[in-house]
């Protein structure tokens, strides 16, 4: 496995490759990243996971100064997951000069994620378009957890005539069912015995709608409360359009129900697709 830091050898190195498949992650990895190295490893001859915590995407408050940099582990499972190429570049090689070029995103991007993180969709399309641009990938995988995000790509990809074909990888859950992302660092002991109950609240919602209740405002409406009367505070639960995101109507299948939560200081979001009827 080599490491590369900047564009040039990168660009270098890749010219040779036929088929490259990128991941792009924030670095400190845990088995859900990992899922998304193997699927990119069976997309293409080459697997490059680039690691890069990007400033532009956190907002002044937010955790960008203490986001978990765990680079010598990182690259250690990648090397043990058979990846060819790590991309580890500094702040000065991604963002030399001020990024004044940024997207103008369309309306899915302020809503849920979007309408609690504002600018958060334009710095993480910013980032990942730089990457593309680098990296030429013909894949890129993303994880379906951050399932906005994932839609957001996919609209960029499209309406941008990107040659790269996103491929989305489910969300790895722990045995309680939280879903793995590096945030999960942040919960103590209590807080962890707790997380699980931010997917099994969008369960529910499930169950209730696949027997047969529509009634999306009084579903989101009763996970909000119960979540709120166990010691979260809740950004938000919608039951949604898979595609669009919309807010669901009676009649629409193909359902994504998406939640957000803090645990005191701890932010957790999570998705539950429901397949079409
Ligand atoms: O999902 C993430 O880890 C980040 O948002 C991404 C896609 C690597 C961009 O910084």
């Amino acid at each position: 496995m080599e490491i590369i830091t900047d564009i040039a050898p990168l660009r270098a190195r890749l010219q040779c490759e036929t088929s490259i498949a990128l991941v792009p992650t924030m670095g400190n990895l845990h088995t859900g990243h990992l899922s998304l190295v193997q699927i990119a490893r069976q997309r293409a001859g080459c697997t490059v996971v680039s690691i890069f915590v990007n400033r532009l995407q956190f907002a002044p408050h937010e955790d960008y100064d203490c986001y978990p940099r765990t680079q010598e582990n990182d690259c250690r499972l990648l090397e043990e997951s058979g990846v060819d190429i790590v991309f580890i570049p500094s702040e000065k090689i991604l963002y030399p000069v001020p990024q004044e070029f940024q997207l103008l995103l369309p309306p899915v991007a302020d809503t849920l994620e979007g309408a609690c993180r504002p600018g958060f969709f334009r710095g993480v399309t910013t980032v990942v378009l730089k990457l593309f641009n680098i990296v030429q990938p013909h894949v890129a995988v993303f994880g379906e957890k951050d399932y906005q995000q994932l839609q957001i790509v996919r609209r960029m990809v499209t309406q941008l005539n990107l040659s790269v074909d996103i491929v989305a990888g489910q969300t790895i859950r722990a045995e309680d069912g939280l879903a793995l992302s590096s945030r999960n660092n942040y919960l103590d002991v209590i807080q962890r015995q707790k997380a699980g109950e931010l997917v099994r609240s969008l369960r529910k919602i499930g169950e209730s709608i696949v027997s047969g209740n529509r009634n999306f405002p009084q579903l989101e409406w009763s996970a909000i409360e119960q979540l709120n009367m166990h010691g979260w505070k809740v950004d938000y639960v919608a039951v949604r359009q898979q595609c669009t995101l919309l807010p669901a109507t009676v009649c629409d299948s193909g359902l994504v129900i998406l939640g957000a939560a803090w645990l005191d200081k701890v932010r957790l979001i999570d998705n539950l697709l429901l397949a079409p009827s």
